[in-house]
């Protein structure tokens, strides 16, 4: 079952993905297209991330995301140029998709917390915002 973010209008959601359990221990599994509203073309992972770290701080022109904390846990504060909210990863099989046009930062990382991320995109530096009041302008012109 998917879990809207208030006042979020479809631009981020939580994506509950199936759990086969037994005694051996939990196996989650995600298909592009299925469970995940894409067809994906990347996974990138953070780990080793320091306690302090603060990463993100950007939004994407097209990319479409799916972020999972596969281990510990660490905050999301995303924003869609008109609403903000604040989302607390923690359940490995609880993840938060982000349409494109959508700032996030990252903070508040446990020890040893794994980020995987699963993206539509390959890599591409031109598909970011990184200034923040450059988001925000083609957000509200749009
Ligand atoms: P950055 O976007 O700053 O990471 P985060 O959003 O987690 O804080 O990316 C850090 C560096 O890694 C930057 O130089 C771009 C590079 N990078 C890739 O080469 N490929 C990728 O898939 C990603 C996500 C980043």
């Amino acid at each position: 079952m998917n879990e809207d973010i208030p006042h979020f209008n479809g631009n981020a959601r939580m994506i509950d993905l199936p759990i086969v359990s037994d005694p051996r221990g939990d196996l989650t599994f995600m298909e592009g297209g299925r469970h995940v509203p894409f067809d994906i073309r990347r996974v990138y992972y953070l780990y080793n991330v320091p306690v302090d770290s603060e990463r993100g701080g950007h939004a994407h022109r097209e990319l479409e995301q799916v972020i999972f904390a596969l281990s510990g846990s660490f905050r999301m504060k995303i924003d869609d140029g008109t609403t903000q909210a604040d989302v607390w990863l923690r359940n490995p099989r609880k993840g938060l998709y982000i349409k494109n046009m959508v700032w996030r930062e990252m903070d508040n990382f446990s020890q040893g917390a794994v980020c995987m991320v699963l993206a539509s995109h390959f890599y591409d530096e031109a598909d970011y915002y990184r200034d923040y009041s450059e988001f925000l302008a083609a957000s509200q012109a749009a």
